[in-house]
């Protein structure tokens, strides 16, 4: 067991998207696990819900939210952590993750997932709210590191200290996004081998892997297309760092839905990824190391104007 919740290593999983539900229920493919978002499933009780029964029948299930909005100043929400945790409940899923960010203020949510300005202030703050979650849930949280387009002046610490730090200081578990650190990386001109490398790994419970869109200037985090190299490099990297016993891992592909066969050739690619040391070569046809001469091995240049999509 790599990770200190006793969490399982479930293997290789996909993220479960409605269009998929007659392939799956007809195949019974052998992908390892199934992620859901959370809120697709907590006020509805039709097919959706018919259709997840049948399949947690099959496959172990996480639950994956977007609006916990755990770094906001506004107060918890326990209407929807109730929700939550009915769900929570009624699926007994392996843990329950979301996202390290705020979601909208004054009421009103947004469906972003925006970033935190890195200070001891938010870090405090965030800390205090993961613990009142995780003692009303009655079990760990797991929370995921963002893609963000933008930088606050106010920050004091860098995006994997303030990580890192939370997950020790709320004793939560950590759902480490290699596609997002990449986009971060490329975005902000951070150094992605840093990033991973300062992850307490005992944290990490799961794995992200997703495409990306690539703008030239600045990565957008579309889950549209495929896994580019790049990631999986890092993603080999992630995996040798939590060490042999590995750690969930789960492809998120959400716009552009192909087949689901296309879905299960990606994640298995993951494979190929695991136990290799790092240096040698992949075996992903077309793999190459692409990366940037500039700078340390993962580090981007700093684009010389970005502006957020929004
Ligand atoms: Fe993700």
């Amino acid at each position: 067991m790599a990770n200190r919740f006793q969490l399982p290593n479930l293997g290789l999983g996909v993220g479960l998207r409605s269009p998929h539900f007659g392939y799956i229920l007809e195949n019974k493919p052998s992908v390892d696990w199934f992620e859901i978002i959370s809120e697709n499933f907590m006020d509805c009780r039709g097919y959706p819900r018919a259709i997840l029964e049948q399949i947690r029948e099959s496959y172990p299930t996480v639950m994956h939210g977007v609006s916990m909005s755990i770094g906001s100043t506004e107060p918890l929400n326990f209407d929807y952590l109730k929700k939550l945790k009915i769900l929570a409940n009624e699926i007994s899923p392996e843990w329950i993750s979301d996202h390290l960010c705020w979601t909208g203020i004054a009421g009103l949510n947004t469906h972003d997932l925006l970033p935190m300005p890195l200070t001891e202030e938010a870090l405090a703050h965030t800390v205090e709210r993961i613990k009142t979650v995780q003692d009303f849930l009655e079990r760990p949280l797991v929370l995921e590191n963002p893609s963000t387009y933008l930088e606050f002046e106010v920050s004091t610490m860098n995006d994997w200290e303030f990580l890192g730090r939370m997950a020790e200081e709320a004793d939560c578990g950590i759902l480490l996004d290699v596609n997002n650190i990449y986009v971060c990386a490329r975005n902000h001109g951070w150094d992605a081998d840093q990033y991973i490398r300062s992850i307490p790994a005992d944290r990490i419970v799961q794995f992200h892997l997703a495409g990306h869109e690539d703008c030239g200037t600045h990565i957008i985090d579309t889950h549209n297309t495929h896994v580019i190299d790049e990631v999986w490099e890092l993603y080999r990297m992630a995996h040798q760092h939590v060490g042999q016993d590995g750690a969930s891992t789960l492809l998120e592909w959400d716009a552009d839905l192909p087949e689901f066969p296309v879905l299960m050739d990606e994640v298995a690619k993951a494979k190929n990824f695991m136990g290799q040391s790092r240096g040698e070569s992949a075996s992903v046809p077309g793999s190459s190391n692409g990366l940037p001469k500039k700078g340390s091995r993962h580090s981007f240049p700093h684009p010389p104007h970005f502006i957020p999509a929004e």
